[in-house]
């Protein structure tokens, strides 16, 4: 590999040079909102587009690369759910991420193994340290999008599975118009 540099639209998140342009629609959501009744009706209307990511990936995926790219979660909710990402532990779980938030107002919705779990503010300008051994999901709470610039370690890889069997122990809802923290009445685990 050659140094190179690129470009981020802070804005909309495109990320010049970015090999990879992924697109999550509402559809490959299932399992994962509280609310599951009005997750079919909005799915049976429309499959909206949820969040974006694009990302450079022309690196080999060994330790010492830092993988990096942008993060896009539209606005939206499924009942008082706010749209969110799908989520993931890193498959080496002792890896580390750094978060920049480049528009918008969300939550990073964090959570370790052993059960502790924290929610972090993302608005303009926030650098966000997610720890080795946490799981995070990004959390539009806001009504434009919430762009995110990440990097993190090329032999991290990533783990979806255990999130879509247990889910978060927590969620974050819109209550009294206010983002709010509940506990998961879906979460599965010990
Ligand atoms: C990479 C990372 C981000 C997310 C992106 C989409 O380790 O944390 O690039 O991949 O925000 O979220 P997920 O991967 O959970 O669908
Ligand atoms: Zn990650």
């Amino acid at each position: 590999m050659k140094p190179y540099t690129t470009m981020i639209n802070t804005e909309t998140g495109f990320l010049e040079r970015a090999q990879n342009h992924l697109e999550r629609k509402l559809s490959s959501m299932k399992g994962q909102y509280l609310d599951t009744e009005t997750y079919e009706v909005l799915l049976k209307n429309e499959d909206s587009l949820v969040y974006e990511v694009y990302e450079n990936i022309e690196m080999p995926k060994k330790p010492g690369e830092l993988y990096h790219g942008s993060s896009i979660v539209h606005p939206g909710k499924v009942g008082a759910e706010y749209f969110m990402t799908k989520g993931h532990f890193h498959q080496v779980l002792e890896t580390a991420e750094v978060y920049y938030c480049l528009h918008g107002n969300g939550y990073m919705m964090m959570e370790t193994p052993e059960g502790e779990w924290a929610a972090e503010e993302l608005t303009l300008g926030i650098v966000l340290y997610v720890p080795p051994c946490w799981a995070h999901r990004s959390i539009n709470v806001g009504g434009s999008d919430l762009v995110t610039f990440f990097v993190y370690p090329g032999d991290a890889g990533h783990d979806y599975g255990t999130i879509e069997v247990k889910g978060f122990r927590k969620l974050l809802v819109e209550k009294g118009g206010k983002p709010t923290v509940i506990d998961n009445p879906r979460w599965v685990g010990k």
